[in-house]
């Protein structure tokens, strides 16, 4: 029996990508899921796999995270479900590409609320239920919030702050006995570019990848999403018990090799 079996676990963004890859990682372990994302039609999909996969419950949040009161719902509807919650997975991400000369303004508001406001009220409303369990939180970052990425200026900043906020958090969550850690992927092909909020077009994930790679000290191109559930999987687990306020990089030493003055 796994440690994760009678455990909730909130992640958020689950409908594609990491968050997909974390949800069948721990139903795979039969814990209980709350999986919450504004992506209806994957997010069936998504809870239809995990149930396969050995999830001992799963509970599904259609939210738009960009909307405050879809988020206490979606505290509200895991607390009324599970009455309990032992980790929360900070991943809903987005990422609209372009630099301090030509990024959209309206960007900014979007890409912090999804990547940093969400993440903050998320983890606000988590503290009572976290306390009682000794649980702990894992924020989706990025390298790119440690190595200033011109190309993707809203988006680094928003990582940036994330990475902040779990070192702050950490700090004073402490006495609760609750633990914050962070990872930091490089990249990894996923949906991420290639939603209408995101991307810019003329530039695909696999451009961007192959450009990134360069000088990567272990080689190779990209992560896999399985790198990145190991690494949950671990800062989530009791082995991590002495770990918080870290930010894990899973990027073949990418951050080592420093940043790029522009994006390709
Ligand atoms: N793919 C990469 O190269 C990479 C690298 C570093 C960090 N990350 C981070 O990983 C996390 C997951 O991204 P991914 O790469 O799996 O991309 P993805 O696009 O496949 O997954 C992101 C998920 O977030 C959901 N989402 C976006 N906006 C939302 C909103 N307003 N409300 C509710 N859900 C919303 C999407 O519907 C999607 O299911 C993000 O935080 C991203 O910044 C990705």
């Amino acid at each position: 029996m796994s440690e994760f079996s009678s455990k909730v676990i909130l992640i958020t963004g689950a409908a594609s990508g990491f968050g997909q890859a974390i949800a069948n990682a721990f139903a795979k372990k039969g814990a209980s899921l709350s999986l919450v994302d504004k992506d209806e039609e994957n997010l069936n999909k998504v809870t239809e796999q995990c149930k396969k996969a050995g999830a001992n419950k799963v509970l599904a949040v259609v939210a738009d995270l960009r909307v405050e009161d879809n988020i206490v719902r979606a505290m509200n509807e895991t607390i009324e479900t599970f009455d309990r919650l032992d980790v929360l997975v900070n991943n809903a991400g987005v990422c609209k590409l372009g630099s301090v000369e030509n990024v959209p303004i309206d960007s900014f508001d979007s890409t912090f609320h999804v990547n940093v406001k969400a993440h903050f009220h998320f983890t606000q409303l988590a503290v009572p239920h976290l306390e009682k369990t000794k649980g702990n939180v894992i924020n989706i970052a990025s390298i790119v919030g440690e190595m200033p990425t011109p190309g993707a200026i809203f988006y680094g900043m928003s990582k940036a702050a994330l990475i902040y906020f779990t070192k702050s958090a950490a700090l004073s969550l402490a006495e609760k006995g609750i633990r914050v850690n962070a990872v930091a992927p490089s990249g990894c092909d996923t949906n991420l570019l290639n939603w209408p909020e995101s991307s810019q077009p003329g530039i695909s994930m696999e451009e961007i990848l192959k450009f990134y790679a360069k000088d990567q000290p272990l080689g190779g191109i990209n992560i896999e999403k399985q790198d990145v559930v190991d690494a949950i999987l671990f800062l989530a687990s009791n082995s991590a018990r002495t770990i918080t306020g870290t930010c894990l990089a899973v990027d073949r030493g990418r951050l080592l090799a420093g940043s790029i003055t522009k994006l390709v």
